[in-house]
């Protein structure tokens, strides 16, 4: 079936009471000048996880990590979301049973509008305390950071970034949220690689209570046999195209 076909057969699925959820990962914001994790330009090419984004290597070394979160804050700073960002947001405001769960740290959907976004990974915008004088975490917009690794308020220890770690748990929070959403009628899984776990698992649980999935990413991943539709093409001119037939 050709690709105009499939997408008007997914937009008859779209009727206003449908329950519409939405993963997605770092391809979302590549159109927006963020870098993706494993793309030909991806940050883990140039950069290794388990020196950066471990609580290991906080341990070991704050001011190296935090020199990379700072860097990565400074440049998704002068990034704005984009077309894919914007129908998102559009259909956060058109859809009673809309959710949004993303891998992505950025807050481009929150920027571009989207309501009660489901941070799964965390929140670059956000920062807690290493030794965790006090607890949870709050919003800190500082960029760049005058001294590195930035200092804890209350006691002066270090401050850590507010995203999830290789090794660390998904915040309950977010995982009970993520749970409401797979009780959907519809799971589009957008720029998303699903090779990271939990988040690579939950269109298969979507699936199992009866949503209909469907992946949107112009390559092919290892979740893209599992969905009922996979839509090559990027998320900018995919949701767009959908948008113009809802
Ligand atoms: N539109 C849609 N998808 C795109 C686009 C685009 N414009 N550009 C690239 N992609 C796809 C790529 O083909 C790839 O499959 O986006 C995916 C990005 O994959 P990753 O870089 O692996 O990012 P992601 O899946 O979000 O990573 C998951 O891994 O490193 C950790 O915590 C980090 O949240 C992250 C998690």
């Amino acid at each position: 079936m050709t690709l105009e076909r499939e997408l008007d057969a997914l937009a008859r699925r779209f009727s206003p009471e449908a329950r519409v959820t939405v993963l997605t990962g770092a391809g979302v914001s590549a159109a927006s000048g963020v870098p993706t994790f494993r793309g030909p330009d991806g940050l883990w090419k140039d950069f290794r996880p388990e020196e950066l984004a471990t609580p290991e290597a906080f341990a070991r070394d704050p001011k190296t990590v935090w020199e990379w979160y700072d860097w990565r804050r400074q440049l998704v700073a002068q990034c704005r979301p984009n077309r894919a960002h914007d129908v998102l947001a559009l259909w956060s405001r058109r859809y009673p049973s809309f959710a949004l769960v993303t891998q992505n740290v950025d807050g481009l959907h929150e920027r571009a509008g989207t309501e009660n976004v489901v941070r799964f990974h965390g929140s670059l915008w956000e920062v807690s305390c290493w030794s965790q004088c006090r607890a949870g975490s709050w919003l800190d917009m500082t960029v760049p950071f005058p001294r590195l690794p930035p200092s804890c308020p209350h006691c002066g220890g270090p401050l850590r970034p507010g995203v999830v770690w290789f090794g660390e748990a998904i915040p309950e929070e977010a995982l009970e949220a993520t749970g409401r959403a797979l009780d959907c009628d519809l799971c589009l899984v957008v720029g998303t690689s699903s090779v990271v776990y939990p988040a690579a698992g939950l269109s298969a649980q979507a699936r199992r209570r009866g949503a209909f999935t469907v992946e949107i990413n112009p390559e092919a991943t290892p979740a893209s046999t599992e969905m009922d539709l996979a839509l090559p093409g990027r998320a900018e001119d995919i949701l767009n195209s959908l948008e113009r037939l809802l």
